[in-house]
């Protein structure tokens, strides 16, 4: 039976500190980038239940058999993209997002055998309108029904510990709505991003809300929603009551923030110690995907210069960089 991770870190006493899901950010090099200055547990970019379903859908009804139906669910971009380093990328965290309780069964299934990460979370809180339409991330978490069985079916599928991240309020939906009926099942942990599915990635999330969630959630709560800084995420663990927090856009360009709130201490690094860093995660990037890691690390990079002086123009070259060698010419 897998450890129950969640448990072992809220036994610690003190703020467990999670890299929120990011898609399109959070690969394997960010996430190793992260763990190194201190992070506790590392999301996966969101996965599609139903593109698992699908995939091993289509590889039972093939002959495949053994080693090359093995070879053929790795080849599958959605595995593909859930790979990780369990040396350096402890506690690790898949994301599914989807709404049909079917795909999340099997999806769970694939996930526990073939990528065995140290838990598994459900997404309840994208609101972008693709997801929502498709009853999915925002979508799912307005529809009680369908959301206790997704839960459900999660749960029977795997031995993993099973979390959640849910949004204050999705359509008329709140946290308090969604917790009562969830209730009977023995979930691990929530992230409760505190802004509403109508505030989107902007506006004042609403601390009292995550607080107020304690009485109808027993296990480990993780605040999540506009945490930039050492100030913000004091101001937030007292205000919340949470056991943590979800750190997303705050640590872009600046994976440090988790040794900050770690230690309780400011970091002021040079531009030229960022730029040491932006360059690490650059050979991590090159050497975990190639070419391909570094053009997905453009954005990265733009980050990593945001507010320095000069930025913009230093920007100019970064979005083109096509190499380990380009990043070092400009960084280095
Ligand atoms: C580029 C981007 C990608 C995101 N991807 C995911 C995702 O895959 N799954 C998820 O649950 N939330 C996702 N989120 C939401 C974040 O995890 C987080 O809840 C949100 O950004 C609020 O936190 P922040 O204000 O600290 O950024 C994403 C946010 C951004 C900006």
């Amino acid at each position: 039976m897998p450890v129950n991770f969640w448990e072992k870190l809220k036994k610690r006493r003190r703020p467990i500190l999670a890299l929120a899901p990011l898609a399109g950010f959070a690969d394997s090099a960010f996430r190793q980038i992260c763990k190194k200055y201190g992070a506790d547990v590392l999301y996966s970019e969101m996965a599609s239940a139903a593109a698992l379903f699908y995939t091993l859908g289509r590889l039972n009804n093939n002959k495949t058999k053994g080693k090359e139906a093995e070879n053929k669910i790795f080849k599958n971009s959605t595995l593909k993209l859930l790979k990780f380093n369990r040396q350096h990328e402890k506690y690790y965290v898949v994301q599914l997002f989807g709404s049909n309780p079917e795909h999340f069964a099997l999806a769970a299934r694939i996930i526990s055998e073939k990528i065995k990460p140290d838990g598994i979370d459900i997404n309840f809180g994208c609101p972008i309108p693709k997801i929502v339409k498709q009853s999915a991330g925002c979508g799912l978490m307005k529809d009680l029904k369908r959301s206790h069985a997704v839960i459900e079916a999660v749960l029977a599928n795997t031995s993993l510990p099973v979390s959640i991240k849910i949004r204050a309020k999705a359509g008329d939906i709140n946290v308090g709505d969604f917790l009562k009926n969830i209730s009977d099942l023995p979930l691990a942990a929530v992230m409760i991003h505190g802004r509403t599915q109508a505030q989107g990635f902007a506006g004042e999330p609403d601390w009292s809300i995550v607080k107020a969630a304690r009485a109808y959630f027993k296990g480990v709560i993780l605040a999540n929603g506009g945490i930039n800084d050492l100030a913000g995420a004091k101001k937030v663990l007292k205000a919340s009551g949470a056991d943590g927090l979800g750190l997303a856009r705050g640590v872009l360009g600046r994976p440090w923030l988790f040794k900050e709130i770690k230690t309780g201490k400011q970091i002021d690094l040079k531009p030229k110690d960022i730029f040491k860093i932006a360059v690490s995660h650059a050979a991590l990037a090159a050497k975990l995907k190639g070419r391909r890691g570094i053009i997905e690390l453009r954005k990265h990079l733009v980050w990593y210069v945001a507010g320095l002086p000069g930025a913009a123009k230093i920007r100019e070259r970064l979005v083109k960089v096509e190499n380990l060698k380009d990043v070092k010419k400009i960084l280095g």
